[in-house]
Formats: C-alpha cells, structure tokens, sequence
C-alpha cells in the first residue's frame, strides 16, 4: 500500500534492508515500500539494484516491467529499457532515436551485505552497519526473513534491545519467568551510540540448540535501525544476531535478522533460522499493540526501570539524531 513518505532527512540517509540476497536471483524483480517510497529492486549481471519503482515515461511502475538479458529492465508500458546504470537505451516505438539523458531511472544507493540488499533514498553519512562476524570466515552467515510486522521500527529496535521480556515473553526459549530478575549492567557509549557489555541472564534455550544456561550478552547500536547481540559462549564459541528493520512507514516495518555462529553443523541452519521465525512470531502481538505507536523520546513519557537502561539510552541516542520519523 502506497504510505505517506518520511521527508525526515535522518530516516532518509539510513542504511535499511530491503530483500534477502537469495530472495532476488539473477534476472529478478520485486517491489517494496521504503520510508513510504515505492522502490524496485532487480539484479542484474552487475549485481543488485534498488531504483525508485517509477517509470519516467508516464509513470509505470517499473517493478511491473521485466529483467532482460540479465542487463536491463523494460518497463511493462511501451518498453522503455533502462541499463544498469538506470540510462533508458531502448525506446521501441522510435528504435533509431537515442535516449536523452534526462530519460533516466531515479536510482538509489544499493549493497550487498550480511545475506541482505541494502539501500537508503538519499546519500547515507555513514557505511552499511557492519560487524567483525562477517569479515571472518570461521563464521558462517544464516540471514532470516522477511518479517512484515505492523510494528514501527523504532519500537521493533527498542523490543530486541530489551531484555527484561526475554524470560515473559520468549519463555521457554530465551528465558524463564521465575528466573526473570535482571541484575544491573551499564551502558556505555561508543562513537555516540549506546553499547552494553555485559547483561547476565539465564536462558534454557539460547540458540535454539537445546542448551540451557546462564548466558552473557553484548548488545550495540549500529543505526537507528540496526543493532546487534553477541553472545560468546564456552571454548570462543560465539552466537551473533544482527537485527536491521526496514521503516515502511511510521507504523509498518519489514524486519530481518542475521544469525552469524562460529559453531555447530550447518546442516542446523534451517532450525536455527525456523527458530528466529518462533521467537520474532512471540515479539509480533506485543510490539503491534503498543501505543502510541510511535516511540516517546521524551524520557518523561511512559516509565522506566534500571533494566530498561539499555531501551533509554537508544530513545536518547534518537533525540541526539534529530530523528523525527517513527517517533514522538
Ligand atoms: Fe514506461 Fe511508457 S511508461 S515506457
Ligand atoms: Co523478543
């Protein structure tokens, strides 16, 4: 559905997710809603591509048009063909003229990170979040998703900063309700975003592994909408969750993870990854029912306790942003 679009600058340079790598094979084209801009994404042989999904023709949707050659993308009217440069280098009913310049596709920045396509509608201030894992290859990469969720991404972002729902809301798997106290931690700042070194907390089935004990978490900030969990366990074993959501719209989001491991047999990474889906389908009821929708950064809204250090500071580092999108 066509949303209202964020003119917040902050939200607009931000790095968001948009498809799975393996969600958009050579040749493919799919649609999608960033910041309520309607956006295409198509690979083709010079890798991903994410293009405002308008045809500037007569305003077609291009996601309606076809990849062809894996080199180009035809828009499904008169067939305008656009290279991957987002250049119209086909116009059929005139096949000698050449393409003015102007005849161009409104492209957007576009990478391939962490098993996801990446793209943001104006230039971002800073790289794609990024961690260690994904630069050492005795980690393997399971990235999870899409999880289209009525939630907005501020509120998806603070509920897996939170850790005091783990033992109620994912009991069982991340936590259990009488064992639920969580001890004080700090949370520091690193390069201006908030960063915990050290919840404690125990978890009868951290990693979907059927392994229970007491488990020590780092969480950071990487972006508005993008922050990670490491949990390092016995013998350097290491389990790192990367959670990037994509805003459609103030209220709407689209959500992925990518689980990083150093351990295990990769044959477990479809239970590792059904797993995510368990957990994420727990979340979904509770951060669609909050109100209002859109999160307080006045820290006099709502009430907090020494668990929730972790959820202020990332309502402070919003402030400090300037982030108007998604929040109130
Ligand atoms: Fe796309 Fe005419 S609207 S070619
Ligand atoms: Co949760």
């Amino acid at each position: 559905m066509p949303t209202i679009l964020s003119l917040d600058p902050v939200a607009r340079q931000t790095w968001s997710p948009v498809a799975l790598s393996r969600d958009l094979k050579m040749g493919d084209r799919q649609a999608g809603v960033l910041l309520g801009e309607e956006i295409v994404l198509w690979r083709g042989s010079g890798g991903p591509h994410a293009w405002l999904d308008l045809c500037v023709h007569r305003g077609v949707r291009l996601s309606l048009g076809k990849v062809v050659d894996n080199c180009s993308l035809r828009c499904a009217y008169h067939g305008w063909t656009y290279d991957e440069t987002g250049q119209c280098v086909a116009m059929p009913a005139h096949p000698s003229l050449k393409p003015p310049p102007k005849a161009k596709a409104r492209i957007l920045v576009c990478q391939e990170r962490a098993g996801l396509i990446w793209t943001a509608l104006e230039s971002p201030q800073a790289p794609v979040p990024q961690l260690a894992e994904e630069a050492d290859s005795t980690f393997r990469a399971i990235p999870c998703g899409p999880y289209v969720s009525a939630a907005g991404a501020p509120r998806l972002i603070e509920n897996f900063l939170d850790v005091a729902h783990l033992p109620i809301v994912h009991e069982g798997c991340l936590g259990m309700p009488d064992r639920a106290e969580i001890l004080p931690y700090d949370v520091e700042w690193r390069n201006g975003r908030p960063f915990a070194g050290e919840i404690r907390i125990f978890q009868p089935n951290p990693e979907g592994l059927e392994r229970a004990g007491e488990v020590s978490y780092e969480y950071g900030v990487l972006s508005p909408f993008t922050v990670y969990l490491r949990k390092r366990l016995a013998d350097g074993k290491c389990f790192t969750l990367l959670f990037a959501v994509s805003p459609v719209s103030a209220v709407a989001s689209v959500a992925y993870f990518t689980v990083f491991l150093n351990y295990g047999d990769p044959a477990d990474n479809a239970g590792i990854a059904t797993f995510q889906d368990r957990i994420f389908a727990q979340d979904q009821p509770i951060v669609s029912s909050q109100r209002p929708e859109k999160l307080p950064l006045d820290l006099a809204e709502e009430l907090h306790l020494p668990s929730d250090r972790l959820a202020i500071a990332y309502r402070q580092y919003l402030r400090r942003l300037g982030l108007t999108f998604g929040t109130a």
